[in-house]
């Protein structure tokens, strides 16, 4: 089976080796790829933002299945102009991309079909803006976020009206191009962050969907959750004190409203929807759409799902997917990022890796080999993920494997999961203050 990957970063390492690890003999190729990822596959050269090069090779070299790992390829159209040329894709259509494409467009969709999100107001006028601003009737931080894609950077929390009016004209001056002429104004929510992935085989007549376990990623540099945002620096997951009855609540109050909206609207859905949550007081509130996995967490659910993947994602592919339980092995996975000296506002490359024999799975995200030498090439470096029988020895597994790993100016949380972990043994719950 032959399978063409698009992407270049940890999520598409890990789908990688879980592709490779089928009972179906696969033939892995991946754009733009890696050079870590090139071990596991022929690389190509394609611009994969750009739908008539990827359909070009597509129809040329007939894949089995295509995977689209990142989401701009998505919001650019690519899934559909693949499906054009008669291969089947997993990924979503640009016109579902949207949900994550446009802040403004997922936020529509959300009050539209009635889903629990912060309060919200779209703007696109400097002078509508500022005396939102002024007379801001939410509390402080005021969330401010660009409309579109602005490579994680476009979510800002304002801590007082001089930072909030600061941000909101440099995003409609055009910090962010396009992106951030649409400006969304959200209430603060506080809470509990979790992630939860959907599988989705959507359309007018069939709505087939499937949860995969909910993980907390861990968005702050450093740890006790200080610092700037990153893209995540480690998850687990399944959440130990999420009670199945907490798994149910999010399926019936976002996950089904969801699936019923895409039908409503006729959009069709034939991926991943990877919903951020917020668990706050009054129950799990959804701050964004995903129409990818995330990355870290999909190191985590690649090593807990007991699944054939390729034949997996051809079923949502092939618009063939009952909705189901997936199978997943028992224990927890988890998974650390080691990150590149002053991430995450820039990244120092080419610093040789000294890596030894860690004995559990080394995830590659940003690497690049050099004279035959693994060197940084990316602000998330390398990441080690393992399945453990509980959180706790997990954690211990990853504890011990780390001096296998250096380089000058690495950056690790040694606390991923400790919090979850400390709020399971006090016998707490999601409902309970984080
Ligand atoms: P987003 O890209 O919309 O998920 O935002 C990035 C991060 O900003 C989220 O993972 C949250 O940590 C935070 N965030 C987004 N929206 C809100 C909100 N309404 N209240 C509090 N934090 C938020
Ligand atoms: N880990 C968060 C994301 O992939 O967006």
């Amino acid at each position: 089976m032959k399978v063409l990957l698009l992407g270049s970063g940890g999520r598409e390492f890990a789908l990688a080796l879980k592709l490779k690890a089928s009972r179906l003999p696969v033939e892995l190729v991946t754009a733009p790829g890696s050079d870590a990822l090139a071990e596991l596959g022929a690389r190509v050269s394609l611009d994969t933002e750009d739908p008539a090069a990827v359909a070009a090779w597509c129809a040329a070299h007939r894949p089995d299945l295509v995977v689209i790992g990142p989401e701009a390829p998505l919001v650019a159209g690519v899934a559909d102009a693949v499906r054009a040329v008669g291969v089947s894709v997993f990924g979503h259509g640009a016109a579902t991309a949207r949900l994550e494409g446009s802040k403004a467009f997922a936020k529509a969709f959300m009050v539209r079909h009635g889903i629990p999100c912060a309060a919200s107001q779209t703007v696109t006028d400097l002078a509508e803006g500022e005396a939102l601003i002024r007379a801001w009737p939410h509390g402080y931080p005021i969330v401010l976020k660009a409309d579109g894609l602005a490579a994680g950077k476009g979510v800002v929390l304002a801590q007082d009206e001089a930072e909030a009016l600061t941000t909101f004209r440099a995003f409609l001056g055009g910090q962010f191009g396009e992106a951030s002429r649409t400006v969304v104004f959200e209430e603060p929510l506080v809470g509990m962050e979790l992630s939860l992935h959907v599988l989705v085989d959507v359309d007018a007549d069939h709505a087939a969907y499937a949860l995969l376990p909910a993980c907390q990623d861990h968005k702050r540099i450093f740890e006790d959750d200080r610092g700037p945002n990153t893209g995540g620096m480690g998850a687990f997951g399944p959440i130990p004190f999420l009670r199945p009855e907490d798994v149910e609540r999010m399926r019936r109050e976002l996950v089904e409203p969801t699936v019923r909206g895409l039908q409503k609207d006729g959009l069709a859905a034939r991926g991943v929807l990877f919903l951020g949550v917020m668990w706050t007081p009054q129950g799990p509130k959804l701050l964004e759409y995903n129409v990818r996995f995330g990355d870290p967490e999909t190191q985590v659910l690649m090593q807990l799902l007991e699944e054939d993947l390729p034949a997996l994602l051809l079923e949502v592919a092939g618009h063939r997917f009952e909705g189901r339980e997936l199978r997943m092995k028992p224990g927890c996975a988890l998974t650390v990022v080691l990150a590149a000296e002053s991430y995450p506002e820039s990244a120092r490359r080419g610093v040789p890796i000294q890596l030894g024999a860690p004995g559990l799975t080394v995830i590659h995200a940003g690497t690049r080999k050099q004279d035959g030498q693994w060197v940084t090439n990316g602000g998330r470096v390398l990441n080690l993920a393992t399945l453990a029988p509980d959180l706790a020895s997990a954690r211990a597994a990853v504890e011990a494997a780390l001096p296998e790993v250096h380089w000058p100016g690495m950056q690790v949380r040694r606390d991923i999961g400790l919090k979850a972990l400390r709020h399971a043994e006090a016998g707490k719950t999601v409902q309970d203050p984080w």
